[in-house]
């Protein structure tokens, strides 16, 4: 019997529409090809709708979506809206309610990209990040005192629990395992100075690690992985780190591996719904142009794909990426790719229905 996934679409804001069609446009070339069945639900919840409707995140959204095999989301954030009820609101409310308690971002060169790092070739630029997603300074815990006066107090704090960080980074020994690359994982902390979450971070890190002897490990604090990642990023096989940190290196990771245009990301619970999303927002400023890139939006469904189990499909987009990104497109930029944002997804699901991918 065929198999059928029921995916829920966001498309969201911005350019979120635009990239999403794209995806969607390789997603069913990758299902006919592969012979499963993808059956698409499009949720309109976004900045548009919050304006419209006073709306953010209905409680009946949430509990569709949390019926669904996986998630598909555009970009959330609107140039009208306030930063932060949308972010908050929509994106860090789907996470947390759906328990996505990891973030993956893989930082991959691919050949005809260009790196800003001088010297540095897709051999060199190879790694994945896993971003824990639940916790540390997101989950809000903290407040505000005396506001607006002179003597005003915030504070936010940053939530580590056993569970939490012990989950994360078995997920990211299990991942280390599964790629079977360099078999390295690094822990990127900074327990010279925050010596409480840190040292949580690092003696569960050292435990679990005892049952994988076939991984190497190694650490580093976040302020030298910033200064690695840029001087040498061949060091990297798969880095662990908590909510904050991975959040500020993974734009780093994006602009080494050719910049937003291309950058995917996975909101994953392993054991429930995953929600797969290209890491590079709404960028208003191009709405409607049809010069967006959309192969951020096409990895994001490879690894939707690959999550689901699918991984013949996901390998042939991701070669399909591989070939558009070396043999046709010029610069991955919004505007200067050399074709329209619909005939890069064209390039990309051709490639995967012949099965001519790089
Ligand atoms: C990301 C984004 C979000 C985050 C924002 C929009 C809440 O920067 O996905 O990295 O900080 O996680
Ligand atoms: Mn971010």
């Amino acid at each position: 019997m065929t198999k059928r996934y029921d995916i829920a679409v966001l498309p969201g804001d911005g350019t979120g529409p635009e990239v999403v069609d794209e995806g969607l446009k390789v997603l069913e070339a990758a299902a006919q090809k592969f012979d499963f069945q993808l059956d698409f639900t499009t949720f309109n919840i976004g900045g548009e709708h919050y304006l419209k409707t006073g709306e953010v995140l209905p409680e009946t959204i949430v509990a569709e979506l949390s019926a669904r095999d996986a998630i598909f989301l555009g970009a959330i954030g609107h140039p009208d809206v306030k930063p932060g009820i949308l972010e908050k609101g929509i994106l860090l409310a789907l996470r947390f309610s759906l328990d996505q308690y990891i973030n993956l971002r893989p930082v991959k060169l691919y050949e005809g990209v260009s790196t800003p790092l001088k010297d540095k070739t897709p051999d060199d630029i190879d790694f994945v990040v896993v971003r824990e997603n639940s916790e540390g300074l997101y989950a809000g815990a903290g407040g505000t005192l005396k506001k607006g006066t002179p003597d005003e107090v915030a504070i936010q704090e940053s939530i580590n629990t056993r569970k939490g960080v012990e989950r994360c980074i078995r997920y990211a020994f299990e991942y280390c395992r599964k790629r079977n690359k360099r078999k390295k994982l690094t822990l990127c902390g900074k327990t010279n100075v925050l010596t409480f979450a840190f040292d949580l971070w690092e003696r569960t890190f050292n435990e679990v690690a005892k049952e994988y002897p076939d991984i190497e490990t190694d650490y580093a604090h976040v302020d030298a992985i910033c200064m690695w990642m840029v001087k040498n990023p061949e060091w990297f096989d798969v880095i662990v780190t908590d909510n904050m940190f991975g959040d500020i290196i993974t734009d780093l990771g994006a602009m080494i591996q050719g910049g937003m245009g291309i950058a995917a990301g996975g909101n994953i619970n392993p054991e429930g719904v995953s929600m797969f999303e290209p890491i590079g927002g709404s960028a208003p400023k191009y709405t409607g142009k049809g010069i967006i890139n959309p192969l951020a939006a096409i990895s994001s469904a490879q690894l939707m794909l690959e999550t689901l189990g699918e991984d013949s499909a996901a390998a042939a987009i991701e070669a399909a990426v591989k070939k558009t990104l070396r043999d046709d497109i010029k610069d991955v930029g919004a505007g200067k790719m050399g074709f329209s944002t619909s005939e890069v997804g064209d390039l990309v699901a051709g490639y995967v229905k012949n099965g001519t991918g790089a």
